[in-house]
């Protein structure tokens, strides 16, 4: 296994995924534990090496330092930025403030002779160097090499930008290979764990699995859990994991707002306690919330409505699960899905720091209300990487790998006010679109125009228009398709859908879906307009 150091850089979670990616086991520990404790974690020979991340601080406002212990093992040292300059520090070499903050995109020249950069570079200049693209984000920089070292990487501004030891197997980068705009960084670490650590790539997601269970059975003991399950990818996910470590010691909380997609809520009830036989109590609050939402048109209006009744239901819920009764003592966690992403958006990545949650997710702040402890078995994983795990865990990939759906549900999809009348409409418009878009598939790609798009879905606009039908006249509502292309949901195209699919699925909603006579199609990008409609 790989033992990283966290100095408390925000990417640190990322070093940690690139060692996945090598498919080699590895574990994030806090920089400050003790050289004791370093040599007590290598005493079983599994240590194959150790990676010191970067900080988001100078070794001069800090005096974080890695073990003394990490350099008398024996095993090979990668330091990355604040991890290559205490690398330095503490073997004896000089690291100094600079007055030139070097922060992003640089080339860097690559000294190949270096076991760890040997036939990696992206381009080679005129005069026959190798160079690197990498990312770089530092102010200090090393500028006397400890004893043993030689120069592995420089540029202009930062001449000592890697240097290695290849007798002990010490090696710093000042650049961060962990990053994707480090073109690079991949074959580096892949070099580092498999090559110059000889770690064995026989990790995968099967194996996460067994660690991720074994931890939340440390962690919760025999005590009970809750767990608020919308139906998303990641409740889902972090439902079956816990369900799985402690079974009948977790309960679900699922409280469906009435603005679910069709069948949508009854899907949720088979997957959970039809299949995976977890226990899940779903709250019917449509009533509670349609009625709230009576009257109401501002669509901020709508979104707060929707967000305090679901907490206030969550929480009526969970006080009765807190306080047990019929032979249960009781829950004392409240389990959630944030994943690694939410846990830097909140700035909680500052590692060893508090991590606070972000606010908008649905039960935001709610453990402390509640007085319970938090369970988040998915903290450090990446989307992708929990989706893996999900269908690892035995949920229907069309589960796991459904497009993103908004909080606050069909009340953002239905135009002003939301009525009952209005929902169900939507609904079986919707599934149709749905279904279409599972259907085609693109002959190039052999993709379906599903996974071809990042988010597609109808939205209700409430007004009406004039159509005919058989002999007769109707006057009904107007939808419209939107699918869209983002990589990051900030940006985003209009899908450029083919027309016999448009054509279908207009043809099927006006045919089934009595009372709507006119389906359009959404052709704005974003910016200037949004996702959704509101
Ligand atoms: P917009 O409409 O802002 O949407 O382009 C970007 C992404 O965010 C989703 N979204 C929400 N998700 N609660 C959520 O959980 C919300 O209130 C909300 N509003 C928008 C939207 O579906 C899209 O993926």
């Amino acid at each position: 296994k790989i033992l990283i150091l966290d100095f408390g850089s925000q990417v640190t979670q990322l070093i940690a995924r690139r060692v996945r990616e090598a498919h080699v086991y590895s574990e994030v520990h806090p920089c400050d534990v003790t050289s004791e404790w370093v040599r007590e974690y290598a005493k079983d020979g599994c240590l194959k090496g150790v990676i010191l991340s970067g900080s988001h601080a100078s070794v001069y406002e800090v005096d974080d330092r890695a073990p003394d212990a990490v350099f008398e093992l024996g095993v090979p040292v990668l330091g990355i930025c604040y991890g290559m300059q205490t690398m330095a520090q503490q073997l004896g070499g000089k690291v100094e403030g600079s007055h030139q903050r070097e922060f992003g995109y640089a080339e860097v020249r690559a000294r190949g002779h270096v076991d760890l950069l040997k036939d990696i570079a992206d381009f080679t200049t005129a005069e026959g160097h190798g160079m690197l693209k990498v990312w770089m984000s530092h102010g200090d920089k090393v500028t006397e090499l400890p004893p043993g070292f030689k120069l592995m990487a420089s540029t202009p501004s930062c001449p000592i930008a890697g240097m290695a030891d290849e007798a002990r197997h010490f090696y710093g980068v000042q650049f961060h290979p962990e990053v994707t705009h480090t073109v690079q960084g991949q074959a580096m670490l892949n070099r580092f764990v498999l090559e110059i650590c000889k770690a064995r790539p026989d990790w995968v997601m099967r194996d996460h699995i067994e660690e991720a269970v074994q931890k939340i059975r440390e962690q919760v003991g025999d005590e009970e859990v809750i767990l608020g399950l919308s139906g998303g990818v990641d409740s889902s996910v972090a439902a079956a994991l816990i369900h799985r470590a402690i079974g009948d010691q977790l309960t679900c909380v699922f409280v469906d707002h009435g603005l679910l997609r069709l069948n949508e809520g009854d899907m949720v009830m088979e997957m959970f306690e039809g299949k995976l036989h977890a226990k899940v109590i779903r709250v019917d609050a449509s009533e509670l919330f349609l009625g709230k939402l009576a009257g109401v048109n501002d669509p901020e209006a709508k979104r707060k409505i929707i967000g305090g009744e679901f907490v206030t239901v969550f929480k009526q819920e969970a006080a009765k699960l807190k306080a047990g009764g019929q032979g249960h003592k009781g829950a004392t966690f409240l389990a959630q899905g944030t994943i690694y992403p939410d846990v830097i958006e909140s700035g909680g990545a500052k590692s060893k720091k508090a991590v606070t949650i972000k606010s908008h997710h649905n039960v935001g702040g709610l453990p402390e209300q509640l007085g319970l402890k938090l369970l988040e078995p998915l903290r450090d994983l990446f989307k992708d990487e929990v989706r893996e795990l999900g269908v690892a865990l035995g949920l229907p990939p069309e589960m796991v790998y459904r497009h993103p759906f908004p909080g606050p549900g069909l009340g953002v999809r239905i135009l002003g006010e939301v009525k009952k009348e209005y929902a169900d409409l939507l609904r079986r418009a919707d599934a149709i679109f749905i279904e279409e878009l599972r259907n085609f598939r693109d002959e190039a790609s052999g993709k379906t125009w599903y996974d071809l798009t990042s988010q597609a879905f109808t939205v209700f606009l409430p007004v009406k228009s004039v159509g005919v039908m058989g002999d007769g006249r109707t006057y009904d509502y107007v939808v419209a398709l939107r699918a869209v292309q983002t990589s990051d949901f900030m940006t985003a195209d209009w899908a450029e859908l083919p027309y016999a699919l448009l054509k279908k699925v207009s043809g099927r909603i006006i045919n089934e879906v009595r009372g709507i006579n006119r389906v359009t199609y959404d052709v704005s990008s974003k910016p200037p307009a949004t996702i959704e409609w509101e």
